[in-house]
């Protein structure tokens, strides 16, 4: 079965385009802890967040809410700092993602540079694991960072969807390709594989065909969709849609 995880950070950029400031203030809304019970009502089966270093969404008071509130596993994505290694180790989350991470981008834009970043990605791994954290490496679906993803010791990874979901026509059919190739290379290293970034409904078949998925992260077409129709139906309208996989 193909599992969806909820990435529910944009309901906290909503509620620092106002109350950043004030986040102690009963106005401070939308609710992150509110949206991931949305979301484990509409069938989710995991929750993502991620505490950027300049805090832009998700702060560490969110981080901990969740932890402690919600009754689904925590994929709490992070860059590769001192502080939010402790801060991993301090929360406990059942999965860590790795991602890269700067200032400027909108959001996380590019994979983790696993092959060339490995001497200092390696004591973070390890770190992580001792505190009982499986590691998933975000990546770009290319050779040399799945098998560096395999080496470097993580249980999983998850590919970069981004440029197969902003690709389309000819374009489209050579991305899916290289996530296919991915796939079945981390899948051939004993490695989970996890997707995600830009999937929505309208992409979602293409990449059903992609072989050996066992998590799509998925968020801001969720958060998008609802302002529509509520969280939860957004959540549920994915989870059907993603029903099938594999059979
Ligand atoms: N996976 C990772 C590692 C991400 O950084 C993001 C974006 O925050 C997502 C998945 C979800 O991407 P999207 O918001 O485009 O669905």
């Amino acid at each position: 079965m193909l599992l969806l995880g909820v990435n529910i950070d944009h309901i906290a950029t909503l509620r620092q385009a106002r109350y950043a400031d004030m986040l102690e203030s009963p106005n401070a809304e939308p609710s992150p802890l509110d949206a991931a019970r949305d979301a484990v009502a509409g069938g989710a089966d995991s929750i993502t967040i991620h505490v950027r270093g300049d805090r832009r969404h998700m702060q560490e008071t969110d981080a901990f809410a969740i932890r402690e509130q919600i009754d689904l596993p925590l994929n709490f994505e992070m860059g590769n700092t001192e502080e939010m290694v402790a801060m991993a180790l301090r929360l406990k989350p059942d999965f860590v993602c790795l991602v890269p991470e700067t200032r400027e981008e909108v959001t996380t834009e590019g994979g983790l540079d696993v092959h060339g970043l490995y001497e200092s990605l390696e004591p973070t791994v390890k770190a992580l694991q001792s505190g009982g954290i499986k590691v998933s490496m975000f990546i770009d679906p290319d050779t040399p960072q799945v098998e560096a993803s395999s080496k470097i010791g993580a249980e999983m990874i998850e590919l970069h969807t981004g440029c197969f979901a902003n690709a389309f026509g000819e374009d489209r059919a050579s991305e899916t390709e290289r996530l296919h190739a991915a796939a079945k290379l981390g899948h051939s290293l004993g490695l989970q594989v996890n997707a995600g970034h830009g999937i929505n409904l309208q992409n979602l078949p293409e990449l059903l065909t992609v072989p050996h998925l066992a998590e799509l992260n998925i968020g801001h077409t969720l958060v998008a969709r609802s302002v529509r129709v509520g969280l939860e139906a957004a959540v549920r309208e994915m989870a059907d849609a993603m029903k099938g996989y594999g059979e």
